[in-house]
């Protein structure tokens, strides 16, 4: 079915300058680009978006690694979007992503890993509207 989801290109990836190899692996996967933004997360903008790992003992060191630079932040639009997007993703840790995989070829460690996608439907819902009002997602239908 055709999806949505969430994708942030993170602090590391940005400094990389390496967003437009990023998209393009995006848009040669057949996913479009349905809105956009980049933006520099304020702390209690980055605590309520990772709210779910709030009680992990990695939490303070995520938040602050998303709050060291601006981010990319993009809902892509697809058949199957959200695990089209997780396996361009490639594993969490880079050291156990598939070679070719975004956070293979660009992310440095566990911590600074390159992106961020939606884990699955629901999720993915959370997240478009944490970062974007209904009427900002764009109709892509040429
Ligand atoms: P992300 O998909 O953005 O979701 C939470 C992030 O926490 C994750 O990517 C990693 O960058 C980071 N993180 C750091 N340590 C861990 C860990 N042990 N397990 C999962 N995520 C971790």
């Amino acid at each position: 079915a055709v999806e949505r989801t969430i994708s942030i290109i993170k602090p590391d990836a940005v400094a990389k300058n390496v967003i437009g190899e990023i998209y393009s692996r995006f848009e040669k996967a057949g996913l479009r680009i349905v809105a956009a933004r980049m933006i520099q997360l304020s702390r209690e903008q980055a605590e309520g978006f990772y709210a779910v790992h709030k009680e992990r003992p990695f939490f303070n060191d995520l938040v602050s690694f998303m709050i060291s630079g601006p981010v990319m932040v993009q809902v892509l639009e697809g058949e199957d979007a959200v695990a089209k997007n997780r396996e361009l993703m490639g594993a969490t840790n880079p050291k156990d992503a598939a070679p070719g995989t975004i956070r293979a070829d660009f992310a440095d460690s566990i911590d600074e890993n390159a992106v961020h996608g939606s884990d699955g439907a629901d999720t993915a819902a959370q997240e478009i509207a944490f970062f974007f009002k209904p009427e900002e997602l764009c109709q892509r239908t040429r």
